[in-house]
This record gives C-alpha cells, structure tokens and sequence, in this order.
C-alpha cells in the first residue's frame, strides 16, 4: 500500500481511505466553483479531478465536464459518477483550444512542473477562456512540513526529506500566469485553518509519497513523532485538529 503505483506521481491515493478521511477537500472548494460561475452548454476540463464531487457539481450547473487525473483508481470512481474521465497529467493534456474553462482544485500543488502546468492548460482553452484554480499557496501547511522536516533531521537514516510540493507566492504565480499568455483578474491567498479527525490520518494519506522509502517501523515513527510536534502548534483543545492551509484562489483569462 506504501508504493506508489504511477511513478510519475508524487503521492499514492487510496480512494476509500481518500474519501473517509477529506471530504473536506471538496466541501470547502464550492467558492471556487462558484468563481468558476460554469455556464449551460460550456465546456469545462477538471485537472485533478480525483473522485468527481466537484466533477459533479459543475455538470449539475449545466456544463459539459471531462476530468483527468494521474490516479487510474479516482478516474475509476469518477466515470462511476457519469463523468467523462481520463487518466492523465495536467503537463501532458492532449487538448488544443477545446475549453471554454480549466478549472483546478487542491492539486497544482502536487505539480513541480509548474510552468508546464500553465502551458498545458493555456493551450487547452480557448482564446478568453477562464482558468480558475484553488491550490496551496506560499506559506501552506507551514506546521505540517516544519515538523516533517525536523522529524527527518532527527533521523538521519530516514534520508532527505525531498519537498515534493508548490506553494507559490501572489507574485511568483501572476508572473507565471502573465508570461504564459493570461490575465489575471483575481487572485488572493486565503488562510484557511482546516478540522481534521487525527493528523496521523492526514500524514498517511498526504505524506504517503515523501514517506514511502521507510519500513513500516519507521513510518509509524515518523508519524507519532510528527504528532508530538504538531500537538504544540496545530492543536487546539476545545477544537481538535486544525491544518493550516493558506489557499491560492485564482481566476485568469487566456488573451486573444
Ligand atoms: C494541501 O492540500 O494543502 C497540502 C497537501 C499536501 C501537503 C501539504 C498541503
């Protein structure tokens, strides 16, 4: 279960144990839809659609939606759902001025290939189409990856600590978004303090690919290890769990 499957993700994702433990992942994205605003008849492409929810939503406000992801298993889930899926990267899409709108939630992050990122979706849509995204910005999770970081430090035989994640900066992204052909309307980064059941069960499902070198043994400490840390920062008493996403809200239009 700890190997990734597709050795060009970052991550492996399960799923069920997906589902159970982040709905929140696509509960809290419906502004983003909303700043999407889809349109009867349009045609929308989900990079990272994961399991479909959001999928869902768009297609229910009249838009005609096809997702890709890099996980065969959330693709499987997502035609469940009546989606047009594919397996596929957001730096490889087969598109050429296809869609009226690219929209993008909590996996831009995941992509080091930014610019190829940007590239790909530009080159997706069509002249004045939107891209409107939501991924984690500068600062995300700075908790999270602070104790992950120490933990590693502590444990030499762990190895490197290879950062697999993007959070860039309003300046760093507009000046990404603008040499690639758009222009940006709107763009914030939102502190977003996130509940979650146990912080265990975030580290098993988001740090799944930086840990997936470790034996089992030193997995579980890493990650009793990584609580002990994150109960003095991201633990409240009378509120549990809280992870500290700062959230990158964009909207852009691709020029003429
Ligand atoms: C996030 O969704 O913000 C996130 C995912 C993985 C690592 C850190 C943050």
């Amino acid at each position: 279960m700890k190997n990734n499957k597709n050795t060009k993700e970052t991550n492996y994702w399960n799923p069920n144990t997906y589902n159970k433990h982040t709905a929140f992942v696509s509960q809290l994205a419906l502004p983003v839809v909303d700043l999407l605003d889809p349109q009867n008849g349009e045609k929308i492409l989900d990079a990272g659609c994961g399991e479909g929810t959001l999928a869902v939503e768009i297609a229910r406000r009249g838009a005609k939606v096809i997702g890709v992801d890099m996980s065969a298993e959330m693709i499987e889930q997502c035609q469940a759902k009546g989606i047009e899926a594919y397996v596929g990267s957001v730096t490889d899409l087969p598109y050429n001025e296809a869609f009226d709108a690219v929209f993008s939630n909590a996996m831009l992050h995941w992509v080091k290939d930014a610019k190829g990122a940007v590239q790909n979706i530009a080159k997706s849509l069509k002249s004045g189409g939107r891209f409107v995204c939501e991924f984690g910005g500068e600062g995300n999770a700075y908790h999270l990856i602070s104790a992950m970081q120490e933990v590693f430090a502590n444990h030499p035989e762990f190895g490197v600590f290879d950062n697999p994640w993007y959070f860039p900066s309003i300046e760093a992204y507009t000046t990404l978004l603008e040499s690639e052909g758009f222009s940006v309307e709107y763009m914030e980064i939102i502190p977003r303090p996130t509940p979650m059941d146990d912080v265990s069960h975030w580290l098993e499902i988001f740090a799944n690919g930086v840990t997936k070198h470790l034996s089992q043994e030193q997995f579980e400490t890493f990650k009793e290890e990584c609580r002990v840390i994150l109960k003095e920062t991201i633990y409240i008493e009378e509120e549990g769990w809280m992870l500290d996403y700062k959230r990158l809200r964009v909207k852009a239009v691709k020029k003429g």
